[in-house]
């Protein structure tokens, strides 16, 4: 049997297909546009994830005996509000994770309604980028619209809707909307009336590897797939990459560097951060998980290099960056090109380059660029050891874990042993993973990861770089506090 995994990212979708095994058999992408239509605004029209989702399934599949085709399910980017009328009809562009425009909202629902009050009906606070602010915003800035509301969903929904007609979502992706009740898996009614929307305007919960519906009869014959193949629930990106790391059962972790940057950390147990400096969510293997994000991690690395030094050799330009340059950078890099969610909450916080003397080269700024992720996420860790959470070691995937160096690097920064899987595709992967779940082959979410996930090597910290790196966290956790109250000004 064949499995596709879809990975609906920020820059592109990503779909991959596995067998019954685990073996994968073909991958491809898409790219489709991004939109800041205002500072700090970030959308996308789900009319185009639709078509990258389409054309890429017939190329994905383009090879393979599609009778086989047994199951799809999903990795989504997570928080995103997508908003139908009663026509099913899109009523504006997608507001993505990593806007923030609804920094009023967010104030209200935190400082008004209450952080404890959110907490409690929901385990998290409000942050910018969360689905429950959005709507809000909605009601608030756009009421024409607001009206028009009838169905409310995560993205990868809105694909899973269209290729099934089911409106349904999982409970690792939905937690990211501040509107379930994440300990009791379940919608939260107090703040459905805070957001003046109705349970019966939100999707039906599943597991992330419950079985949804089967593909619509005229998409199963436009991909030329059996209309009995399965579609299951699927996670937010971060709960799939995990499922595609290994990250399932308790205590494990889990890095991904990509558009985002996130540390996950799985627990067979609910618990809360008391500081909600880091996120309380569901997991897609039945359990729970605490998550911190930074809202921009490779895309940092790649904006540095796409659109401010202008080459796409990436490789090229990390090769000067020896290890005896290693925590020996007095270059210092704040990667908050999007604002920051963990642990700041700051939707101003602002991308910052900080030492700069004479004798700097663009490599010590490349250097900075990749140390900066690496301390900001570390920032992330700070709060789970706060919190008593023991990490020794650490799966890696995205598009940055491709780099040996940043590899490296964070393996210093964090002090952290980073396990590198076979295959970096966390999400699709774990999508694929997902859907063969619900499909049979495996009895449960851990037992598929113990039969597909392999570890192909593991990057060890060393006692004189984290000595070194150590020396520069303490300077680099000082350098936020301090332009704090400039990115107040210039914002
Ligand atoms: C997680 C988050 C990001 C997006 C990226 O809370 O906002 O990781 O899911 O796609």
């Amino acid at each position: 049997m064949l499995y596709v995994g879809i990975d609906l990212g920020t820059s592109a979708v990503k779909l991959l297909l596995m067998d019954e095994k685990g073996q994968i058999k073909n991958i491809v992408s898409k790219e489709y546009p991004l939109y800041f239509p205002n500072p700090g605004w970030s959308e996308q029209k789900p009319e185009d994830w639709y078509t990258g989702v389409m054309e890429g399934l017939k190329e994905l599949m383009a090879d393979c005996d599609k009778s086989q085709v047994a199951g799809i399910s999903f990795g989504g980017q997570m928080h995103g509000l997508v908003i139908l009328d009663e026509n099913d009809n899109v009523i504006r562009p997608a507001l993505l994770w990593n806007d923030g425009r609804t920094f009023e909202e967010t104030d209200y629902l935190n400082n008004v309604i209450g952080k404890e009050k959110l907490s409690e009906y929901t385990a998290n606070i409000a942050f910018t980028g969360f689905t429950a602010p959005k709507i809000l915003w909605v009601k608030n800035k756009e009421p024409e619209n607001f009206k028009k509301i009838k169905k409310i969903m995560l993205p990868k929904d809105y694909i899973a809707y269209m290729l099934t007609g089911v409106n349904a979502t999982d409970v690792s992706d939905a937690s990211g909307m501040l509107l379930m009740d994440v300990k009791n898996r379940c919608w939260s009614k107090e703040m459905c009336d805070i957001c003046s929307i109705t349970t019966d305007m939100l999707p039906k919960l599943y597991e992330s590897y419950e079985c949804i519906g089967t593909v619509k009869e005229d998409i199963a014959a436009e991909l030329g797939i059996p209309a009995t193949c399965k579609v299951a629930a699927g996670a937010g990106d971060n709960a799939a990459a995990a499922v595609g790391t290994g990250t399932v059962g308790d205590g494990m972790c889990n890095i991904s560097l990509g558009t985002s940057g996130t540390i996950f950390i799985s627990s067979k147990n609910f618990g809360v951060d008391k500081f909600n400096a880091l996120h309380s969510f569901a997991h897609a293997d039945g359990s729970y998980h605490l998550m911190g994000c930074m809202l921009s991690a490779a895309s940092c690395n790649k904006w540095w290099m796409d659109e401010i030094i202008g080459t796409k050799d990436y490789a090229a330009e990390q090769k000067d960056i020896t290890d005896d340059k290693l925590g020996n950078n007095h270059v210092y890099f704040l990667p908050y090109l999007m604002g920051e969610r963990s642990p700041h909450n700051n939707p101003n916080a602002r991308g910052t380059f900080i030492g700069l003397t004479m004798d700097n080269s663009r490599a010590d700024m490349t250097q900075a660029v990749l140390e900066g992720v690496a301390f900001a996420l570390r920032d992330s860790l700070e709060v789970a050891k706060s919190l008593g959470i023991k990490i020794e070691r650490t799966k890696i995937c995205g598009g940055g874990a491709k780099s040996p160096l940043w590899k490296k690097i964070i393996a210093n920064v964090m002090n952290l042993k980073v396990d590198v899987i076979e295959s970096e595709e966390g999400p699709a992967l774990g999508g694929a993973m997902l859907a063969a779940v619900a499909n049979g082959e495996y009895a449960s979410v851990e037992a598929a990861a113990d039969a597909i996930v392999k570890i192909i090597d593991t990057v060890e910290p060393t006692q004189e770089l984290v000595d070194r790196y150590e020396a520069r966290y303490q300077q680099f956790k000082q350098i936020y506090p301090a332009c704090k109250p400039v990115f107040e000004i210039i914002k």
